[in-house]
């Protein structure tokens, strides 16, 4: 049985490549974080994810969960792995607040080609928002693909000094 929200549900498995810590096919529980939008998917090994804005699409070939509601809906998780991520870090190493959750908007800014920006579009979810900022045009053409996929996050590809472009 595994937990999703808190909750015991039937099911699950683990697929990817990813470096999260999540090993084979083993049961996985998961269950709410601290911080409103993040979860810990326990299993063999324990590893921070977040709830996938877009099922089925990884975005550099990270692991992924699928776990089964109660109501026999799917879920997809996708691991967050702390040793590539300084916000991942963070977030399990106790940070108070992220000022990030639900809902909320966010500007990014050096969002790169946005593999953080895709951990922060899954937190703030369909009702938020996220502004991301990369200066490099190399970078933000990885950003705006990665961005056509996920409708909460807004690719700008300006510099950041001056506010009136964007
Ligand atoms: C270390 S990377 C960011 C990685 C990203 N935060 C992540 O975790 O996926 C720093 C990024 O900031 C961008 N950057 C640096 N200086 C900038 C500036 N003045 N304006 C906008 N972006 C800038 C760089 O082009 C680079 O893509």
């Amino acid at each position: 049985m595994k937990r999703d929200g808190g909750r015991r549900v039937p099911g699950g498995n683990t697929r990817g490549r990813g470096s999260g810590g999540m090993k084979g096919n083993s049961m996985v529980v998961v269950e709410p974080h601290r911080h409103e939008g993040v979860f810990i998917a326990k299993g063999k090994e324990d590893a921070l994810v977040t709830k996938n804005m877009v099922p089925g699409e990884s975005v550099y070939n990270e692991k992924r969960i699928d776990v089964q509601n109660e109501d026999g809906t799917m879920v997809e998780y996708r691991v967050w792995n702390p040793f590539c991520c300084k916000l991942a870090a963070a977030t399990l190493g106790g940070l108070d607040e992220i000022w990030i959750k639900p809902g909320a908007r966010v500007l990014y800014l050096g969002a790169a080609s946005g593999t953080t920006v895709s951990y922060v579009s899954d937190i703030v979810g369909p009702t938020g928002v996220v502004y991301a900022l990369e200066f490099s045009h190399r970078s933000g053409r990885d950003l705006v693909n990665m961005a056509k996929k996920r409708t909460n996050v807004i690719p700008l590809i300006q510099d950041p000094r001056h506010p009136a472009k964007y």
